[in-house]
């Protein structure tokens, strides 16, 4: 970016725009208001409400609490929930059978959620790891996650989503072409209106830890997702994944994790000017919130900080734990 010619010091005092609350929300290039978050949710099949230790004020969702909170996120202005099933070790095979269960937990789920508060979106994992007893999001054949009898399982999921109500289908699991093959086959199946937030640029993470206790998969997980999620260090391939996915279909892109991803954010929203979005994963809420309990950070003003940065990366919107807690914070 080239910059015009700017007046000398003293002409030219960059604090005179900071001097008092007024000028400043007057000048503001960003913001941050509850519209722009989508609230991530953990949902579990028992009664009530279970907190997961790794991240304090986090609680697994019944049925009857998953719609309540729907109700709630409608009050706040949050306009979308976007939900994650913890399944039982008992319900968990190798193919993943739980997941195009169109009983199971996450279609009554959604169907619970839209009855009580309709105009509230709902958006759907698509990957097989809280299913599957081995904790990867796809199939193993010989050892290797195979990619297209992955998608091929894959799109069953994302169909059952679709007919139990789910509005945005988002797949999280990094296989090829899984993008183009859903977006098929919501067509197929009359779906058209069902939206895809494709997990384009997802990262082999350490961030995602506290999640895998969230849903029970962490003492599944065998080995790691090296082979299907970016390496850490690659800016430029995050720009093939997206490209893809966008020209497979997707409506919405999404980068993941958050925070530490921010560069990546910045150059998707600039190079496809796509609805962009960021997931401020699980060991981000943990990070801030562990920092904050040991009086180490200031809880409410790091929490606002860190959702707003996304939009200044250049989010539409960001997918978080905080979502209802910040909501209120910001006074909806
Ligand atoms: C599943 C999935 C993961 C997350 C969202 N969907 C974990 C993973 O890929 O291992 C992480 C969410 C979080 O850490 O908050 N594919």
């Amino acid at each position: 970016m080239s910059l015009p010619p700017l007046a000398a010091y003293p002409a030219l005092r960059l604090r005179r725009l900071r001097q008092a609350d007024w000028t400043r929300r007057l000048v503001r290039e960003t913001t941050l208001a509850p519209a722009d978050l989508i609230w991530s949710m953990i949902l579990h099949d028992g009664e009530g409400r279970l907190p997961v230790a790794a991240m304090p004020g986090v609680e697994r969702l019944s049925v009857t609490e998953a719609a309540k909170a729907a109700v709630e996120a409608r009050a706040l202005g949050v306009p979308a929930i976007a939900v994650f099933p913890y399944i039982d070790g008992a319900r968990k095979d190798a193919y993943g059978t739980e997941a195009t269960n169109p009983d199971g937990l996450v279609c009554r789920a959604v169907k619970a959620m839209k009855d009580a508060s309709p105009e509230v979106g709902i958006m759907c994992d698509v990957a097989l790891d809280p299913f599957t007893d081995h904790g990867h999001d796809g199939l193993i054949q010989d050892g290797l996650i195979v990619n297209d009898a992955s998608v091929e399982r894959l799109v069953q999921q994302a169909l059952v989503q679709a007919e139990a109500g789910c509005d945005i289908i988002a797949p999280s699991d990094m296989m090829d072409g899984r993008v183009a093959a859903i977006r098929h086959a919501l067509e197929a199946a009359g779906f058209q209106d069902v939206m895809i937030m494709a997990y384009a640029a997802k990262y082999a993470s350490a961030f995602y830890g506290p999640y895998r206790e969230a849903i029970g998969s962490a003492k599944a997980l065998v080995g790691d997702k090296k082979t299907y999620q970016m390496d850490p260090g690659n800016t430029d391939e995050a720009l093939r994944e997206v490209a893809l996915d966008i020209a497979e279909g997707a409506d919405m892109v999404m980068v993941k994790p958050g925070m530490p991803y921010l560069d990546i954010v910045r150059r998707v929203a600039e190079t496809f000017s796509m609805p962009t979005f960021a997931f401020q994963v699980s060991g981000e809420y943990a990070m801030l919130m562990a920092a904050a309990q040991n009086g180490w950070l200031e809880e409410e003003r790091a929490i606002l900080e860190s959702l707003h940065a996304f939009k200044r990366a250049g989010c539409a919107g960001v997918i978080s734990y905080f979502a209802p807690r910040a909501a209120r914070l910001l006074g909806a």
